[in-house]
């Protein structure tokens, strides 16, 4: 049975990780591209490139340095997906969220997800962050489809609450702590790898979107499911397409999240400082 498939490799997966490391992480980090360089602030213990994994998809895209940092920040105890599979790269959607799992799988109670996005909202400029509120699926396929895996979840789960609202509210108090400014909005997952057309984006913000990009939604989908908590930012690192004179470029989203990357990470140690102090982790799940 297809479910057989999937279990199976992210059980034969998580006992090649535990056959190098004991590591339970309280937290799953997901960092989007142009923002691995916060595996830098981990204090590390463990790390496995996803290479060294038997039946681990490992990423095609140039600089998606694939591989999971185990360690912590702060007292708090994280597992941190340096490079994320994407949809577009040719995956199937359950290998795209396979890492997500696993994560779980390892005890990873809580889901931190970054990414890199366009602006929709034409409040927002490059190198803004985004608490992300909620989001909105277009066309990339639900990661759920096929037989209901029992043992991660129900066959029909709730949506209402996918970003945790608790994990909201303290991810405010410290971006207003340290003096960050925060965004907040609805980010929408795309397939890419194009970027959209101007006509896609003035559709995308009719629905109520407010950051686009190719990835996100399919794990919190996945990590939902499993029952995990979820906290999302986004950076923007463009205003989306037709909503000013230049085209958009790989190189000008990369560049945008590097002007970004020391207040995301400060924001990300501090939430994670914070959700420790807060008892959150695993304890009170
Ligand atoms: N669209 C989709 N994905 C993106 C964008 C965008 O404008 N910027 C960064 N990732």
């Amino acid at each position: 049975m297809v479910e057989n498939v999937i279990l199976d490799k992210i059980s034969k997966c998580v006992n090649s990780i535990r056959k190098r490391t004991s590591f339970v992480p309280d937290v799953a980090l997901i960092l989007g591209s142009g923002l691995g360089d916060y595996a830098s602030n981990i204090k590390i213990e463990c790390e496995i490139p996803y290479s060294e994994i038997e039946g681990m998809p490992t990423s095609t895209v140039q600089g998606h340095d694939g591989r999971f940092i185990f360690g912590t920040v702060g007292d708090t105890k994280v597992v941190c997906m340096k490079g994320r599979v994407h949809f577009y790269e040719g995956y199937s959607i359950s290998d795209v969220v396979m890492p997500t799992r696993i994560m779980a799988k390892l005890g990873a109670k809580i889901l931190f997800l970054t990414n890199a996005a366009g602006g929709v909202n034409y409040n927002f400029k490059a190198g803004d962050l985004m608490l992300i509120t909620d989001h909105i699926s277009c066309f990339a396929p639900n990661p759920l489809i096929g037989p209901n895996i029992d043992e991660f979840g129900v066959r029909f789960p709730d949506m209402s609450h996918v970003y945790d609202v608790h994990l909201q509210d303290i991810l405010r108090k410290v971006a207003v702590e340290n003096k960050i400014p925060l965004k907040e909005g609805v980010y929408c997952q795309l397939t890419g790898p194009s970027y959209e057309t101007p006509a896609e984006i003035r559709m995308l913000r009719t629905l109520g979107t407010d950051s686009v990009g190719m990835s996100t939604v399919v794990e919190a989908i996945a990590a939902n499911h499993m029952g995990m908590k979820i906290c999302g930012v986004s950076c923007i690192c463009n205003l989306a397409a037709g909503m000013n004179a230049q085209p958009l470029s790989h190189k000008e989203v990369q560049e945008a999240a590097d002007m970004a990357a020391p207040r995301f990470t400060k924001l990300v140690t501090e939430f994670l400082k914070a959700i420790d102090k807060e008892g959150l982790t695993c304890k009170s799940i």
